[in-house]
């Protein structure tokens, strides 16, 4: 297991349609552990295997509501909305203000090809559509109503 190179907008793996997993395998379970490694070496809340340079419908979410491994994942419903900052490992130094759903219904697979839904709401949901985006070849910079330089600390 080893942490992962996250690569930075300009790479044309950022801008693919990734394609569905369909083998639940031992290389898929590495990816995942990986991934994991990765989003918390970087502090973030999620992070989608073309992040890594993979096209694949794979994705792993970490807010306060838990760890989530979402393989194949599609949103079910959403509902309201929530407009607030968001930034993205893939996006280094800059922040955006995006329009989001508040609350979403989502479906997936997990490490095992066993299915499972999720409600989201809040922050959570906003880090749910955030990572499917990236599923897309879709950034928040192309959604986003503003984008800003980070202070550097
Ligand atoms: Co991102």
């Amino acid at each position: 297991m080893a942490q992962r190179y996250v690569v930075q907008t300009g790479d044309p793996v950022l801008r693919q349609v990734c394609a569905e997993v369909r083998a639940f395998n031992k290389d898929l379970h590495d990816l995942l552990d990986d991934m994991k490694i990765t989003v918390r070496a970087e502090s973030g809340a999620g992070l989608a295997a073309p992040q890594i340079g993979l096209p694949l419908r794979v994705v792993v979410i970490d807010v306060d509501e838990g760890y989530f491994e979402m393989v194949n994942p599609v949103i079910l419903s959403q509902k309201g909305e929530q407009i607030g900052p968001e930034g993205c490992l893939s996006v280094k130094g800059k922040q955006g203000t995006v329009r989001r759903p508040d609350k979403v219904k989502a479906e997936y697979r997990d490490r095992f090809g066993k299915k499972h839904k999720l409600t989201a709401t809040g922050f959570f949901a906003r880090a749910v559509c955030h990572e499917l985006d990236h599923l897309d070849g879709i950034l928040y910079i192309d959604k986003a109503e503003e984008v800003y330089d980070l202070e550097e600390d």
